[in-house]
This record gives structure tokens, C-alpha cells and sequence, in this order.
């Protein structure tokens, strides 16, 4: 198999430490490189052997090239719809990170737009492809598990980012979103979302937020900028007719079924099909470092990309979760 001939913008923190050294364990070569921060720049460069004079500041002299296949993002939301958009219009695959855009209008043009001209478009929702996510996602949509009646969970980060300069719009588009998506990823369509809102001081917010789904199931969605990110961020939890799963810190899943008493019974023991069932990464192994999915999301992205009709996170459910985002937050406000 040949390599997919990759042109990639935006060599900063979350593509140099995450996406790149991720992307790169495919069949692909990074033929070029761009951001406007010259250190960054020649930083990956070096790190992925690009060429100097492949080494760009000018993401449009990158989409002008004829020597690649597909271009992937991490900039920032307005100029990922940009990009996006100009990628599309060229006819490239494209990986873009979350927030696909800054509003759900403009998410939505990247949508129309990607359906129109029928070009691949792969949204950063790696939340999807953490192991222990997927190994859930696949309980919970297996018929045995029946109806998914209720979603339960939490996505907490730290007033870090917010203490100072007390705009929350960073906290939405790039945290919250995630969740956006992968609630209905785990429950189905939603039928009605709205969030209340309670901010303890200047950057410490906390949004309850909830869901009704057009299955009749409901959730409710904990996010927040009040706890330390030294701790575990993440838990969730769907319910069923006596069967619930649980995520813990996207690395611990638990299978709860519907188990005798133990305590009368002199032969308890563990049985298939009733007890609970526990799952946890062996932390230790070497070779198997991906449990939080930028490595599976992005051989999403080259089958997509070499034209396999798969199902990702594509561009409308970027402006699905846009669109859920924001009527959370008008309902909040
Ligand atoms: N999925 C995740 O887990 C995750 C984690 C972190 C960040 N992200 C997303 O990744 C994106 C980038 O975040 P980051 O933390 O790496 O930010 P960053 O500021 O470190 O990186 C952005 C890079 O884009 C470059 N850039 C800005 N304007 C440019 C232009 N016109 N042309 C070319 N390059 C340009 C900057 O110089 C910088 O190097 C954001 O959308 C963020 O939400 C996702």
C-alpha cells in the first residue's frame, strides 16, 4: 500500500504532542507542514523529516500543492472552518480537530458543503475511540442491552484557563463540545436539550445539562470549570432494564447485570452472563499506548480518506454537536 501523502496546519501543542506522533504510526508521510510560528514549524518539521521548503507559513500555498492526498487541522475553530471549507472546494480529505467551527451556522456550511461535493470530512471527536468508550458504546448498542434509558455524567476541567479573563467561550468550544458529541453517539438523537447554570465565583462555572432523547430516554450532563485537573475528569454512566455501564476516567469499564444475592448462598460463585464484568487497559504494556483514541480516530481518517465508506465522526456531527452546544448555553443564559 502506498503512503497517503498528508499536508498538515498547525504544528502547536495538541498536533505536535498528540495528533502527529499518532497520525504518523499509519501508512502515510507528511509531505508538508505549516504554521505561522516558525520554531514550531521547523520543530515537527525536523520531528517528521519534512523538507525545508515544505515547511510553509501560508496555509493556502499548502491546499495549492499537487503532492498530497489529504490535509489535517489543528488550529483553532475559525480558521478550521476556513480551511476546512478551502480544503473541500480542492477536493481533499480533511482531518479537522474539534471545534469544527466557531458557531453551528458555519459547522453547518462545512456539512453541506462536504455532502455536496462528496469530500470526506473527519471531526477530532476522539472521545468516540477511547478503548474503554468503544468497548461501552458496543455493550450499550448490542440488542441484549436493551433500551438505553438514562445517560449520567460528568466532564469537569479547572478554572486555569478562566480566573483571569472570565470568557467561558474557550471552556464551550473546546471542552464541552466533546461531550456533545458523544452523548448522542452513546443514547441516539436528541429530542430537546437545556442546561441550568451556576457560576460559584468568576471562573468557576458549573452547567447542569439536560437531555431528552427521541428514543424517550433522558440525561443529564455535568460540566464544569471548578475541579483540579490532578484528578480524573471524566465519568459516565447509561442505564437499562437491570444492566448499567460504566466508564471510569475513559480507562475503566464496568457491565452491571442483574446477579442473584450472593450473601445466603454457601456455592456463590461468578457466573457468565449475570455478574459483573470489569474491564481495565494493562497500563504497562508497551506497544499500546492509545486508551484515549487520537490513534484510532486517525486510521478512521486515512481509511475515510483512501475512500472507505466507514462511519465517523464526519462533518455533521460536528455541527450536531455545535448545534446541541448552543442551545444548552441559550437555555443556560
Ligand atoms: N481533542 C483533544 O483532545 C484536543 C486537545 C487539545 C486541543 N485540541 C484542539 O486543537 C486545536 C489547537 O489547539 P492547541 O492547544 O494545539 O493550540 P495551539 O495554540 O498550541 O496551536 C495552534 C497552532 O496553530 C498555529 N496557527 C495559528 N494561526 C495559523 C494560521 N493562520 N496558519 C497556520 N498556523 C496557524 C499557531 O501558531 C499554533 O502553533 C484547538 O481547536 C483545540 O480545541 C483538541
Amino acid at each position: 500500500m502506498t503512503a497517503l501523502r498528508i499536508g498538515w496546519i498547525g504544528c502547536g501543542t495538541h498536533a505536535s504532542e498528540m495528533l502527529l506522533p499518532q497520525l504518523v504510526r499509519h501508512e502515510v508521510e507528511v509531505r508538508a507542514l505549516c504554521d505561522t510560528a516558525r520554531d514550531r514549524l521547523d520543530l515537527a518539521g525536523r520531528r517528521h523529516g519534512v523538507a525545508p521548503e515544505c515547511r510553509l507559513g501560508d496555509w493556502r500555498q499548502l491546499l495549492a500543492r499537487d503532492d498530497i492526498d489529504a490535509v489535517g487541522m489543528a488550529v483553532g475553530p475559525a480558521l478550521h472552518h476556513e480551511i476546512g471549507l478551502a480544503a473541500i472546494a480542492r477536493g481533499l480529505p480533511v482531518f479537522i480537530e474539534k471545534p469544527p467551527a466557531p458557531t453551528a451556522e458555519k459547522a453547518r456550511e462545512l456539512a453541506a458543503a462536504s455532502q455536496k461535493r462528496g469530500v470526506p470530512v473527519v471531526v477530532g471527536f476522539m472521545k468516540r475511540y477511547s478503548t474503554a468508550n468503544r468497548i461501552a458504546a458496543n455493550v450499550l448498542k448490542d440488542p441484549q442491552f436493551g433500551p438505553r434509558a438514562s445517560f449520567l455524567g460528568e466532564y469537569m476541567t479547572a478554572p486555569t484557563y478562566f480566573a483571569k479573563d472570565v470568557d467561558y467561550t474557550g471552556f464551550y468550544l473546546h471542552h464541552c463540545v466533546h461531550y456533545f458529541d458523544l452523548v448522542p453517539h452513546l443514547m441516539g438523537e436528541v429530542a430537546s436539550v437545556s442546561a441550568r447554570r451556576h457560576e460559584i465565583e468568576p471562573g468557576k462555572l458549573l452547567l447542569h445539562v439536560d437531555f431528552r432523547f427521541s428514543s424517550g430516554g433522558i440525561g443529564t450532563l455535568v460540566v464544569g470549570t471548578h475541579q483540579s485537573r490532578g484528578t480524573p475528569m471524566e465519568w459516565w454512566q447509561v442505564m437499562g432494564d437491570h444492566r448499567r455501564v460504566e466508564v471510569r476516567n475513559v480507562h475503566e469499564v464496568r457491565y452491571y447485570r442483574h446477579p442473584p444475592f450472593k450473601v445466603s448462598d454457601p456455592a456463590a460463585t461468578l457466573a457468565d452472563g449475570t455478574d459483573t464484568l470489569v474491564w481495565e487497559p494493562n497500563l504497562t504494556a508497551a506497544a499500546n499506548e492509545d486508551h484515549k483514541g487520537y490513534h484510532a480516530l486517525l486510521a478512521d481518517f486515512v481509511r475515510a480518506a483512501r475512500g472507505e465508506k466507514i462511519e465517523v465522526p464526519d462533518a455533521a456531527a460536528g455541527a450536531r454537536a455545535m448545534a446541541l452546544l448552543e442551545q444548552a448555553l441559550a437555555s443556560a443564559s
